[in-house]
C-alpha cells in the first residue's frame, strides 16, 4: 500500500471517454506503464469498473476505481462494492467526484471501509470548505478540483493558486499525514510543477492527456518537470 501511496504522484482518471474505454483503455493503460517505468513516477489509473479486471492484469501500474457505493454486501442490485473491485484488481478508488456527488457519511463508509481492507482512499473536492471536511475522514488523499476548471484545459494550478495552497494549508493543519492533489484543467508539465510548488504532492487529471494526440507524449511531458 505504501508504495500504491509514494509521491510525487500522478492520477489518470479515465472518466467515460471513448478514448478510455475498453480496447481504447488497454491501450491508455499500456502507455501509462511505459511512462511509469521509463521516469519513475507513481502513475496511477482509473478506468471505468468493467475495465478494471482486464487492465490490472495486462500493467502492474496499480489500478483505482472511480467510484464504489456506500454499501454493505447483500441486496443493493446496481451497486458497487469495493470488496468486488478489489478483488477484480484495484487497490484503491476515488470517493466523491463533481461529476458524481456524494454525501458526507457515505464518504465517510466508504472511506473507513477502504481501510479496513487496505484500499487507498482519495476523496475529491469542490473547494477549500469541502477540503477541510474531507480531511476529517481520514482519507488518504483529498484531490481539490474546483468544477468550473474541469475538462476547461486552464489549469487550476496556474488559474486558481490560492485554492490549491488554501487547500493545503487547511488540511494539514487538521491532518498532516494526508497528502493533497489538485486537479482540473492540468495538462503539460508546467503545470504540474506549478501545482507542486504550491504544496501539492500530485496531480489527478484526465482530458488534458485522454484527449492529446499521443497521450504517451503528453504524459511524459506532464512528469517532465518534477
Ligand atoms: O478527476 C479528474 C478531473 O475531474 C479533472 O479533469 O479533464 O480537467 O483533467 P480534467
Amino acid at each position: 500500500m505504501d508504495n500504491v501511496k509514494r509521491t510525487p504522484i500522478v492520477i489518470l482518471n479515465f472518466k467515460t471517454y471513448l478514448e478510455s474505454t475498453g480496447n481504447n483503455a488497454l491501450k491508455l493503460a499500456m502507455a501509462s506503464e511505459i511512462v511509469a517505468e521509463e521516469t519513475g513516477v507513481n502513475i496511477i489509473i482509473a478506468p471505468q469498473s468493467p475495465d478494471i479486471y482486464k487492465l490490472s492484469n495486462e500493467v502492474k501500474i496499480p489500478v483505482f476505481a472511480q467510484h464504489v457505493d456506500a454499501v454493505d454486501a447483500g441486496g443493493h442490485t446496481g451497486s458497487s462494492l469495493i470488496e468486488c473491485i478489489k478483488e477484480a484488481g484495484a487497490v484503491g478508488c476515488l470517493v466523491n467526484h463533481s461529476e458524481k456527488r456524494m454525501k458526507l457519511a457515505d464518504m465517510d463508509a466508504v472511506v473507513k471501509k477502504a481501510a479496513e481492507i487496505s484500499m487507498v482512499s482519495v476523496i475529491c473536492t469542490n473547494n477549500i470548505e469541502t477540503s477541510a471536511a474531507a480531511s476529517t475522514l481520514k482519507p488518504d488523499f483529498v484531490a481539490i478540483e474546483p468544477p468550473e476548471l474541469i475538462g476547461s484545459g486552464i489549469p487550476v494550478s496556474k488559474a486558481e493558486p490560492e485554492i490549491v495552497e488554501g487547500t493545503v494549508d487547511i488540511i494539514h493543519g487538521i491532518n498532516p499525514k494526508i497528502s493533497v492533489l489538485c486537479g482540473a484543467g492540468i495538462s503539460t508539465g508546467d503545470d504540474m510543477r506549478a501545482a507542486m510548488d504550491l504544496g501539492a504532492e500530485g496531480v489527478l487529471l484526465a482530458s488534458g492527456i485522454i484527449m492529446a494526440k499521443d497521450p504517451k507524449e503528453a504524459l511524459l511531458n506532464l512528469v517532465s518537470k518534477i
